[in-house]
């Protein structure tokens, strides 16, 4: 059994080992959050509370098992927002105490890696990840399932982050990503010249912070010469200078470290865009590209069952003690 309930979606799945989803069951707050353009944590929280326990049953059900088929337990314990979290370690905490059985902590960010472990049941590492969420930007060398590296992350926006704040000045309701992404469809992505930081930098570190602002200044220096501001055009182009930074660093680190596989994690990899820029440029570099399906991109618990999975087989478990980590990063983890 597996729960997630780190942002706004209250969610539990059943795996049977690790790349076997039994069910996945979301329950979205979207609807709730959005007239307030963007979650409300204490909104999720209540919410959370609410829908975990009708969330788990219907995960049982689905996969048509009982409580005592359980073996194991994994929980989101972070990054996210503190209380919702909170209630999904809660619920895991009580669940494998009353079961007696092992509980595993997982990091929300590994559990989008592995997000493509379930996709792609032939996936095996090496491979190099790409994880663009909406708090996380990181280009991580996954070297085992229990050893990464990270090669690089954002310094100040994530890009999912520029996705919702650029989404927001234009008027477009939360969340923002999909949005633009529908909205880009229409559009030139050479109509304007946004900024590509750090590009060709040499490093692995991103920063959208200052395209977000062009993308802002652009808008109101427009509204000023009273000129029309073609919608569409604007989505295509911000989009555009997102991926192709995206695109740049992930093929310099295949080349790099002589990796031959890329794989795409968290939620902008729903971007219909990005996922076809990369797959075009893989295909020329003859590099294989996994990335996961629509339902596991975006926020999910089968993601975090397969990722608690591996962890168990390497004997990492938590215990009574597990707390919510609000501020949980990715960070290199070595295989014991
Ligand atoms: O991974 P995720 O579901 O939650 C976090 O762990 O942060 O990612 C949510 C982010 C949001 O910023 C959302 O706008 C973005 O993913 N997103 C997209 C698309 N679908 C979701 N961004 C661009 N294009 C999309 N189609
Ligand atoms: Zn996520």
């Amino acid at each position: 059994m597996a729960i997630e309930s780190s942002c706004d979606e209250t969610a539990a799945a059943v795996l049977r080992g690790g790349r076997t989803i039994l069910s996945n069951i979301i329950s979205t707050q979207i609807p709730v959050h959005r007239k307030f353009g963007g979650v409300v944590p204490e909104i999720a929280s209540r919410k959370h509370i609410v829908n975990i326990m009708p969330v788990i049953d219907e995960a049982l059900g689905q996969a048509k098992v009982q409580l005592r088929d359980i073996d194991q337990v994994a929980v989101t314990y972070g990054p996210g927002l503190v209380g919702a979290l909170l209630v999904g370690v809660s619920a895991a905490k009580a669940l494998a105490f009353s079961l007696g059985v092992p509980l595993i902590g997982v990091n929300h960010l590994e559990g989008h890696i592995f997000a493509n472990f379930l996709s792609d049941t032939t996936l095996e590492p090496p491979f190099a990840a790409l994880v663009v969420s909406g708090g996380h930007t990181a280009l991580v060398h996954v070297k085992g399932y229990n050893h990464f590296t990270m090669m690089g992350q954002t310094r100040d926006d994530a890009a999912g982050e520029a996705f919702d704040k650029v989404a927001r000045v234009m008027g477009l309701p939360y969340p923002g990503g999909p949005q633009i992404d529908k909205l880009a469809r229409e559009g030139n992505p050479l109509a304007i010249d946004f900024p590509q930081a750090l590009r060709d930098d040499g490093s692995y570190e991103f920063s959208f912070s200052g395209l977000k602002s062009a993308v802002l200044n652009y808008l109101n220096s427009m509204r000023q010469k009273g000129t029309e501001i073609n919608r569409p055009d604007v989505a295509a182009s911000f989009q555009r200078a997102v991926i192709e930074v995206l695109a740049a660093k992930s093929f310099d680190a295949l080349e790099e470290t002589g990796m031959d596989t890329l794989v795409l994690a968290g939620g902008v990899a729903a971007n219909s865009a990005l996922e076809a820029r990369l797959r075009e440029e893989a295909a020329k570099r003859k590099i294989r590209f996994v990335y996961p399906s629509p339902i596991l991109c975006t926020d999910n618990a089968a993601m975090i069952g397969c990722r608690g999975f591996y962890q168990a087989r390497a004997g990492k478990f938590a215990d009574g003690y597990l707390n919510a980590v609000p501020g949980l990063g990715l960070s290199d983890v070595e295989d014991v």
